[in-house]
């Protein structure tokens, strides 16, 4: 018999409360998303789910968050090899990216062609070799599939036009992201490494901020920070400049400092000196666990030697960086 995938229907305006009582009774299956169709909402539930209450239905195209998906990709390869297949794999809008273990690379190209076969809206797969340098480039090589690397993702309700050859995309602070997306309304705001938007987009478009000056450094990543301006209709917010942020960073200026550079501890003045009194500074770093007071103690010397005063008022630990490093946030209030 056919197992049902189940799924709550309700109305849009009824959908946040109805999530929320799902929540309650442990009923929300958070391995799918929840899905808009002919104007209600698909909330999806666990197999076991009963209710008189609800319109429960069984789900023709549900959708699966990437991490709790169970695809395991099948290669003509010895079997001694297969255990080292892949397991996770980055979908950034129309393009796969893969990690291989260096045994594999000899079958780069078969395994790209059967993840091609398991995602047929995807149509390139690049092999990913890491992220280096200041501009946090990429190095990654075309496996399967089209030559066309620049694609244009979606996320939180924005868009992200990028070249996933030339440009980075962590989707591991998606929830730092979001948390973001809802802080500035009507305030001036400094994103000092602004990227391709990762930040300055999403507060844009979702808090709506009076301005936000957006630094950036790597032509490339400025090239589709302004693309993407453009792409979420925020020109009226966004003011995007090209530059060294130790450099061009306005001083005085910001009610917010965001620093989402893990590397930022020389910008740091750069950064205290554009808050306002009683600015918010967002601070990111990567840092070991042995000495993971380190962001917090720096901005407080920073603050001290620029005779601000400040206040540490929140510190967040947001994804495992490397073996016993942390990437973290901190927030401040420098006065
Ligand atoms: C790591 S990326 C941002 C990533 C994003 N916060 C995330 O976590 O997904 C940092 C950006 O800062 C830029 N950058 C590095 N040094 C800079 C500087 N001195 N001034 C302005 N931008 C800089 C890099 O080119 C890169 O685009």
């Amino acid at each position: 018999m056919k197992k049902l995938i189940k799924a709550v229907r309700v109305k849009v305006e009824e959908s946040e409360l109805v999530r929320q009582k799902l929540i309650s009774l442990s009923a929300l299956d958070k391995s799918r998303k929840l899905l808009k169709k002919d104007g209600f909402i698909e909330i999806p539930v666990t197999e076991n789910f009963i209710t008189n209450d609800f319109t429960l239905i069984d789900q023709d195209h549900p959708q699966y968050y990437l991490q709790e998906k169970t695809v395991f990709i099948d290669v003509d390869i010895p079997d001694s090899e297969k255990k080292l297949l892949p397991h996770g794999w980055q979908i950034l809008g129309d393009i796969i990216i893969v990690t291989l273990d260096e045994k594999l690379v000899d079958h780069k190209a078969e395994v790209g062609k059967a993840l091609l076969s398991y995602y047929p809206g995807c149509r390139t797969v690049l092999l990913d070799r890491g992220i280096s340098g200041q501009m946090r480039q990429p190095d990654r090589e075309i496996i399967a599939g089209r030559d066309t690397t620049e694609t244009v993702h979606k996320e939180n309700g924005c868009l992200f036009k990028l070249d996933a050859m030339k440009i980075m995309f962590s989707q591991g602070n998606l929830a730092e992201k979001k948390r973001m997306s809802k802080l500035g309304k009507d305030e001036t705001i400094v994103d000092m490494f602004a990227g391709i938007g990762y930040f300055s987009i999403p507060m844009a478009v979702h808090a709506k901020p009076k301005k936000i000056i957006s630094i950036e450094i790597n032509p490339v990543s400025f090239g589709y920070l302004k693309e993407n301006i453009g792409l979420n209709r925020v020109g009226e917010i966004i003011e995007p400049i090209a530059g060294d942020c130790s450099k061009v960073t306005p001083r005085r200026i910001a009610n917010r400092v965001i620093m989402g550079y893990l590397d930022g501890q020389d910008y740091l003045e750069a950064g205290i000196n554009a808050l306002l009194p009683c600015g918010i500074l967002h601070y990111h770093e990567a840092v070991p666990e042995a000495i993971e007071s380190r962001p917090v103690d720096r901005i407080i010397d920073v603050s001290r030697k620029l005779g601000r005063n400040v206040e540490i008022t929140g510190r967040r630990r947001i994804k495992k960086y490397a073996p016993g490093v942390w990437h973290v946030v901190v927030d401040a209030r420098v006065d």
